[in-house]
Parts: C-alpha cells; sequence; structure tokens
C-alpha cells in the first residue's frame, strides 16, 4: 500500500515507517522537522507544518504524486506541561494540522486514515483496567486535542465516508532498532537514564499512592509492538466491516515506578541512588489498558516484557 506517514521522523514515527516498509509497504513521509530527525526515516520527507496556511495544497499534491491510499497521523505535540502551558498553540497544531490533514484527503478521495491517539483522552478514571468504552475526561489540553482528533476523524467517517482507526498509545518506551532512541527525555525511563548518566539521583515522584509499592503504575508497551498494532490497523482498514475504530494499545499489565527503576538496575548493572519526591499534579495512580478489543478484533498483543522495553531503550543512541 502507498502510506504517507506523517511525523516519520519521531521517534514512534521511525520504528512504524521502518516495520512498514520492512513489510513491502510503500512508505512516504511527513513532518516539519521540529523535533524529529529526517536521518530517522529512509527516504523522502515533505518538509510541512501541518498548521500552516499552505499544507493542504502541498499535502494534495503529495497524495496525487505518489497514489496515496491511506494516511497514518502521528504528527503532533505531545508534552502534557506546556500544553497547559501554550493551549492555544496546542489546539492550532494538532487540531488544526489534523483539520488541513483531512481537508486535503477528502479533497482527494485519500479514504484511509490511523489516528494516533493516547491514554491521555481518559484523565484521572476511577478504573484502573481501563476499557474503550468508559467516560473520557482528559484533564489538559493534550488529552483534549486528542479526544478531538479523535472526534474529527469519526465525523468524517460520517460525512464523507473516511476508514479510520484511533489507536490509544499507553506509556511508549523501548527501541526496535540501536538508532532510534526517544532522544525527548520526557519520560520516566528517558528521564531516568539522563540522571543515571549524570551520575545524579533518580526521582520518584510519591510512594503513598494505594499501590502494592506505594508507587505509581502504568502500562509500559514495547515501542516495537506499537509499530506491529499500526500494521495489524492498516490491515483492519481494508476490510468491509469494521465493529470498532478506537483501540487501547498497551500490554494489560502494569509496572510501578519502583519496578521499572529495579528492571534499569538489573539490565544496565547501574547501581544508582532513588530520591523520593512529593507526587507529581495529576498523576493518576494506576492506569491499565484493557486490552480484550485489540486482542480479539485485529489479532494483536504485545511480546515485549518491561526487561526488553528497558534493556533496548539502554542500548539505542
Ligand atoms: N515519574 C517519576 N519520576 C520521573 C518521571 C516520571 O516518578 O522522573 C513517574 C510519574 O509520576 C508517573 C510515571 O513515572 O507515575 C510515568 O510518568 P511519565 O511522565 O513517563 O508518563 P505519564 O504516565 O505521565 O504519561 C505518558 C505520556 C503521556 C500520555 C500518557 C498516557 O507522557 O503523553 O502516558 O498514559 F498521555
Amino acid at each position: 500500500m502507498n502510506i504517507l506517514l506523517t511525523g516519520a521522523a519521531g521517534y514512534i514515527g521511525s520504528h512504524v515507517a521502518r516495520l512498514l516498509q520492512q513489510s513491502g509497504h510503500e512508505v512516504f513521509g511527513a513532518d516539519d522537522l521540529s523535533t524529529g530527525f529526517a536521518t530517522r526515516f529512509d527516504g523522502k520527507i515533505e518538509h510541512v507544518d501541518l498548521a500552516s496556511a499552505d499544507a493542504v495544497e502541498a499535502l494534495k499534491a503529495v497524495f496525487l504524486a505518489n497514489q496515496i491510499e491511506a494516511v497514518v497521523h502521528l504528527a503532533a505535540r505531545k508534552q502534557v506541561g506546556e500544553s497547559v502551558q501554550k493551549p492555544e498553540w496546542y489546539y492550532l497544531q494538532n487540531i488544526g494540522g489534523l483539520a488541513n490533514l483531512l481537508t486535503a484527503m477528502r479533497e482527494t478521495r485519500v479514504q484511509k486514515l490511523l489516528f494516533s491517539s493516547s491514554a491521555a483522552v481518559y484523565g484521572m478514571p476511577e478504573a484502573q483496567i481501563i476499557t474503550e468504552d468508559i467516560h473520557c475526561q482528559p484533564i489538559n489540553p493534550y488529552g483534549e486535542t486528542k479526544l478531538i482528533g479523535e472526534w474529527m476523524v469519526a465525523d468524517a467517517g460520517k460525512a464523507w465516508g473516511l476508514n479510520h482507526v484511533s489507536l490509544r498509545y499507553f506509556n511508549v518506551a523501548g527501541a526496535g532498532w540501536e538508532d532510534l532512541a526517544d532522544t525527548a527525555v520526557a519520560n520516566l525511563i528517558p528521564i531516568a537514564f539522563a540522571a543515571i548518566r549524570a551520575g545524579e539521583p533518580v526521582r520518584v515522584f510519591g510512594d503513598d499512592y494505594p499501590t502494592d509499592d506505594g508507587s505509581c503504575v502504568r502500562d509500559y508497551i514495547h515501542v516495537l509492538d506499537l509499530a506491529e498494532a499500526h500494521k495489524s490497523a492498516l490491515e483492519y482498514l481494508d476490510q468491509a466491516n469494521r465493529e470498532h475504530s478506537v483501540f487501547n494499545v498497551g500490554t494489560g499489565t502494569g509496572a510501578s515506578v519502583f519496578e521499572v527503576l529495579a528492571a534499569i538496575k538489573e539490565q544496565t548493572g547501574v547501581d544508582f541512588e532513588v530520591s523520593i519526591e512529593p507526587r507529581r499534579a495529576g498523576d493518576p495512580p494506576k492506569l491499565c489498558a484493557d486490552v480484550n478489543r485489540i486482542q480479539s478484533t485485529l489479532n494483536w498483543q504485545a511480546e515485549n516484557d518491561l526487561e526488553s522495553i528497558v534493556a533496548s531503550a539502554w542500548l539505542a543512541k
């Protein structure tokens, strides 16, 4: 299939691109290169800010020149804290960018879209194992833009027959190839690695949560498993009758911050100090995906455990 992948130069995008290419798909990239690196993607990248005034025409030209059949849309701003500080910019970028993309798709009759969503759409749910059907109540502009994005693609489905799937990623980490590290230092594992390499203690935000060891539990999903989920979802988009359009992507098993740090000590062989800090605002005690829907509908499940996530992340550059 000829696919346009937005965010192709990013950490997740480059994994999705490489896996799809190895599976025989023709992948064309689009990226504004604000946080990504063109060298991560083996192919041509259309340098475009999707939220810019000329994005619709630029995208239409790419669609027509390359007979694009499907779009995998990953390009977005994704820092929760920054989204609280600059909400208008997050709406402009994530919602404006998606509106331009949908406009270009509609005008060139590109009918298939895989949308990158997030567990951030759930907010602070009471349930600890989260099914796709619970009421979504995001607690920050980042999560809001992802939920609105899901609504936009669903509305395009109703209005002009867009075939769409949204994947709600849980905590993505690890590396599928050694040259595709998560360089952002924005999440627990890269933050811990940066602290360890600087000889500083790793901070644990709260050890008094109502969990087994008192630290927060999250569902860590290997980025290569996540990329495989995109491959399965693209095949699903080809089916005539699709029962679902929203899927959690996680393992279904949680790991606490202390368990992640223990895995890091074991996999790296480095002993490091841990400092217990106050709770971070807005952290739910436990967030874990119910993965029944994706397992039974897309026939996908995660293969990699926490140890392989940590080991692969440590080796990657
Ligand atoms: N944590 C620490 N110390 C740190 C960094 C994080 O203890 O130095 C803890 C956090 O408090 C949290 C856990 O590690 O309990 C994971 O934190 P991350 O910041 O890595 O991830 P979050 O679960 O907060 O959020 C991530 C993504 C979001 C996405 C969400 C979906 O960053 O974009 O998962 O579940 F929306």
